[in-house]
């Protein structure tokens, strides 16, 4: 069995799994010079040729163990119909929801045709990788996506997000609903196009009102899970509930996940410890490090291996890879978790 699939399946390896969240992105040489090539960054995405070269440029690179689909959270209230645009330097722009009237607005009419380079792009991949290597597809959670769609933009204190909840649960309900149906038919095909394991990316799961958190994000995200493993009975799905902090074991619990990604902010082996055994985890070195390289890398690298020693783990950052990495430093990472 493929490595990181064998510790999905709740059996740990030797050494843990590595593949890094953004493995793919401005950090490569070779990622920019693609990236020059396309009108946008949403043209890169929904193009499978250049999203199929860019998802295997890490795995080419570094031999990472998993090779993550190249797209975004973001296509799928594109694919609703909400306006995104990506501005260079400034990230994200959507035409905010804030009302039942820009709820009306979406609709999943075009969704699966919008949607549909990505799994072209799926099975271009899976057809190209090396076969001990595990193709990773993913979508964003319903309330991470939402943050962006009733903000507009990234990078806010999430006021007009948790003003919603408050004020008006129904819309709010309504709006979730929709990602959790969406979200759900879109990881589904993902998984018929040849994805062999998914993820769910809940960035900004710890920006939730702590009363709230099962609503905002256990629930829908168990809605996904129960939908998609009917369909797939035997994919495995990861959650990342980013900054949940104390949430993190109810929240395995609760959305039947099969593991669990932790954050740099979270201690790992005591987070573990609130998992079944068999509930793989994921992470957890701090992004700045491979900034940083050398022995402070190393030995933190080394701490995390060790402390998983025996569990089922996969080797990961904390949050995604920074823009101003050093290549190097992520190809000295990897040789040192898989012992080379
Ligand atoms: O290598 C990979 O991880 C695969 C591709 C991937 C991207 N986005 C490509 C991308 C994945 C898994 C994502 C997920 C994503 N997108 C998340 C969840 C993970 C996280 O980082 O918390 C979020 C919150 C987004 C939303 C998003 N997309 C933002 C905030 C931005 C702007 C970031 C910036 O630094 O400008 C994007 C754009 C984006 N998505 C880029 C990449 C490589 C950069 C755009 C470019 O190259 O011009």
């Amino acid at each position: 069995m493929k490595p990181l699939l064998q510790v999905l399946a709740g059996k740990p390896t030797a050494r843990p799994p590595v593949w890094l969240m953004r493995q793919a992105g401005r950090y490569l040489p070779e990622y920019r010079a693609l990236r020059a090539e396309a009108k946008s960054f949403l043209e890169l995405a929904l193009t499978p040729e250049l999203a199929i070269e860019v998802t295997l440029q890490p795995v080419r690179r570094f031999g990472m163990d998993g090779a993550i689909l190249f797209a975004d959270i973001l296509l799928v209230p594109y694919g609703l119909g909400q306006p995104l645009d990506f501005v260079a330097g400034e990230g994200p722009k959507l035409e905010p929801i804030r009302d039942a009237a820009g709820l009306a607005r979406l609709s999943d009419v075009k969704l699966a045709e919008t949607l549909s380079p990505v799994m072209q792009t799926v099975k271009g991949v899976r057809a190209a990788l090396p076969a001990e290597v595990t193709l990773i597809g993913f979508a964003g959670a319903p309330w991470t996506v939402a943050t962006y769609m009733i903000e507009g933009e990234g990078g806010t204190d999430y006021e007009n997000c948790r003003r919603m909840m408050w004020s008006e649960p129904k819309l709010f309900a309504a709006l979730i609903d929709k990602l959790v149906d969406a979200t759900a038919s879109y990881l589904i095909a993902q998984a018929d196009a040849g994805a062999e394991a998914l993820k769910l990316f809940d960035s900004w799961a710890g920006a939730v009102p702590a009363p709230l958190f099962d609503m905002a994000v256990i629930a829908p995200t168990a809605r996904i899970v129960k939908a998609v493993k009917a369909k797939h009975p035997n994919i495995p799905i990861i959650g990342l509930p980013r900054a949940a902090g104390s949430h993190v074991a109810r929240y395995a619990a609760g959305t039947g996940v099969d593991a669990v990604g932790i954050d740099h902010m979270t201690d790992l082996a005591a987070a573990a410890a609130t998992l079944p055994p068999h509930v793989a985890t994921q992470g957890n070195l701090d992004p700045m490090l491979l900034m940083v390289g050398g022995e402070p890398m190393a030995a933190e690298a080394r701490r995390i291996v060790d402390a998983m020693a025996g569990r089922p783990h996969i080797f990961n950052l904390g949050h995604g890879v920074l823009q101003h990495t050093p290549p190097e430093h992520v190809a000295q990472l990897v040789d040192l978790v898989k012992g080379r």
